[in-house]
């Protein structure tokens, strides 16, 4: 069974085709699409372009398209085809699109070290912290450099105002926020550490990108 609500309920038609106009349209979405990649853009200083880059997961392309536009080669996978078929209906036929690949990110199905660095954006708040720690493991056999991902951290005012909302109406699905503490204890756990941390937003916004390390 599927210990977690994303792994499934991205693989429905209606949200695939909604989930970029729902979160990215608006003068609100934009701005924080704009501040994740302006945090990501700082994640990736030393990595050149001309890297190869495993985008998990990549959901319709949007952090995908970036990696692209700033001269990385990419590789993007994700569970859910619905999903996967926005980013390779806009981005499959970009020169440095190398391939999409349906794949559980708990078990990837790359070699180890074939990728100069992995990015994994809006994922590990979905996911509990003991299956968390299997995707750490994954991500840091198949890179041969940084692990750039973010986190919700639950000590910011958008994490505060999601609890209190909580308190009125029962939450769609489970959300696992995590600390800098927690962040680095479960980085350690799968080999790695914290090098860098950009919070898109201090003490407001809950996204933290971080960089991870051997
Ligand atoms: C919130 S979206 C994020 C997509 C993209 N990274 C972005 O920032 O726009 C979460 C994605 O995680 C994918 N997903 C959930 N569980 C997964 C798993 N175990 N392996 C790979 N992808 C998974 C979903 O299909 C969905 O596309």
């Amino acid at each position: 069974m599927d210990k977690y609500r994303a792994k499934t309920a991205y693989q429905q038609a209606d949200e695939a085709n909604t989930y970029d106009a729902a979160r990215f349209v608006s003068a609100k979405g934009r701005m924080t699409d704009s501040l994740e990649k302006k945090a990501i853009l700082k994640a990736l200083r030393y990595v050149p372009p001309g890297a190869r880059i495993l985008d998990v997961p990549c959901g319709t392309g949007r952090i995908t398209e970036f990696l692209l536009n700033l001269g990385y080669r990419v590789v993007g996978a994700d569970i859910s085809e619905p999903m996967m078929a926005h980013a390779k209906k806009a981005l499959a036929e970009h020169p440095s699109m190398e391939a999409f690949y349906l794949a559980d990110a708990e078990s990837l199905p790359f070699k180890e070290g074939e990728f100069d660095a992995v990015t994994s954006i809006r994922f590990s708040n979905h996911v509990p912290p003991e299956i968390r720690l299997r995707v750490l493991s994954e991500m840091r056999r198949v890179s041969n450099g940084p692990i750039i991902i973010s986190y919700c951290n639950p000590n910011s005012l958008s994490a505060m105002k999601r609890r209190l909302k909580a308190l009125f109406r029962r939450p769609h699905a489970p959300w696992n926020p995590a600390s800098r503490r927690t962040v680095a204890r479960e980085a350690s756990q799968a080999g790695l550490r914290i090098t860098r941390g950009y919070a898109i937003l201090p003490c407001v916004s809950e996204t933290v990108v971080y960089v991870l390390e051997k």
